[in-house]
């Protein structure tokens, strides 16, 4: 299968890394080139600055963005490309999903949202949730690129936005989570228990399974998988969706704010589990 990946950040590099690694055709486009070419050259795969170019030749594009403006604008850069199926694996809204939908839909390509649970690493691996809404023949038309990053795959609707709002709802409760958890830990470090002492208790409960999986990603200030800068946003974007339908999210909206305050005071580009480092440096400021 002949594809484009759009976007050279941390998971469009790890998809262009599977698609090559299962046998696709694969070219890379990025925002600024010099990501692009320097990954590409990494994977021995082509690259270019160039929308039209990169999708010139592709069955099916790949977008890896940042967000609803990243999305948009990349949607509104692509030339007409009849029979392209652009399947969108970034995390935004549901009303920028269906906007992208429109643009696309005027110039012969078929949108699809495919976004998915799971970083960079279970990427490479081929072993993402992805999460696909939009029209049943370009989901099948598209169907072989979706399974070779992963693992699951879940029809969720024909109408674009859903497969967006079970991601959003989905990661609500892993930032949320994330934040709380590191809260509880500098709660209780700063009563003398030792980070021993609190996982020791989780790992008897229904949070081992998450404890195992986080808490020491806390402790060791993990390089990026996840930009805390982006899970600012995807807080944001839930309590946007949210706010759509009238449904009151006054907890997500308020992990926003913090994981906001953190990106603002330089750590946007680290690891979200940062947060626990910028929870414990405000309380010592304090
Ligand atoms: N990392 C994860 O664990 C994970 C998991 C699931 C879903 N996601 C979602 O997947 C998407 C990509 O995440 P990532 O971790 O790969 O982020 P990333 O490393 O920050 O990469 C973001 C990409 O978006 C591009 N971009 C940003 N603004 C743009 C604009 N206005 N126009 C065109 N391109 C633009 C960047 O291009 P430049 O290089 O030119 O800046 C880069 O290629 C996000 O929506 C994220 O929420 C991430």
């Amino acid at each position: 299968m002949r594809v484009a990946v759009l976007g050279a950040g941390l998971m469009g590099s790890a998809a262009a890394y599977r698609a090559k690694a299962v046998g696709f055709d694969v070219i890379l486009w990025n925002r600024s080139i010099e990501k692009a070419e320097k990954v590409a050259k990494e994977l021995n795969i082509a690259a270019s600055g160039s929308l039209a170019e990169a999708v010139s030749k592709a069955e099916v594009a790949l977008a890896f963005l940042a967000d609803d403006d990243a999305l948009l604008h990349v949607a509104s850069g692509l030339p007409r490309a009849d029979g392209l199926i652009f399947a969108n694996f970034s995390t935004v809204t549901p009303r920028a999903s269906a906007a992208a939908a429109k643009v696309l839909e005027g110039r012969g390509i078929c949108y699809i949202e495919t976004p998915v649970v799971g970083g960079p690493r279970v990427l490479r691996e081929g072993k993402a949730i992805a999460l696909v809404a939009g029209p049943q023949r370009c989901f099948r038309a598209a169907r072989s690129a979706i399974d070779a990053l992963s693992s699951e795959v879940i029809f969720v609707s024909e109408e674009v936005g859903k497969a967006s709002a079970l991601k959003l709802a989905y990661n609500n409760l892993l930032i949320s989570y994330v934040a709380s958890l590191a809260e509880s830990l500098a709660l209780a470090e700063s009563y003398g228990l030792s980070p021993q002492d609190f996982k020791g208790l989780l790992v008897k409960t229904a949070f081992k399974e998450l404890a195992e999986r986080y808490f020491d990603r806390l402790l060791e200030e993990a390089p990026p998988g996840f930009k805390l800068s982006l899970a600012a946003k995807d807080l944001e974007y839930f309590c946007i969706a949210a706010s759509e339908k009238h449904v009151a999210v006054p907890v997500a909206c308020s992990a926003a704010q913090l994981y906001k305050l953190a990106a603002r005071a330089g750590l946007a580009e680290k690891d979200y589990t940062s947060i626990y480092k910028f929870l414990k440096d405000v309380g010592v400021r304090r």
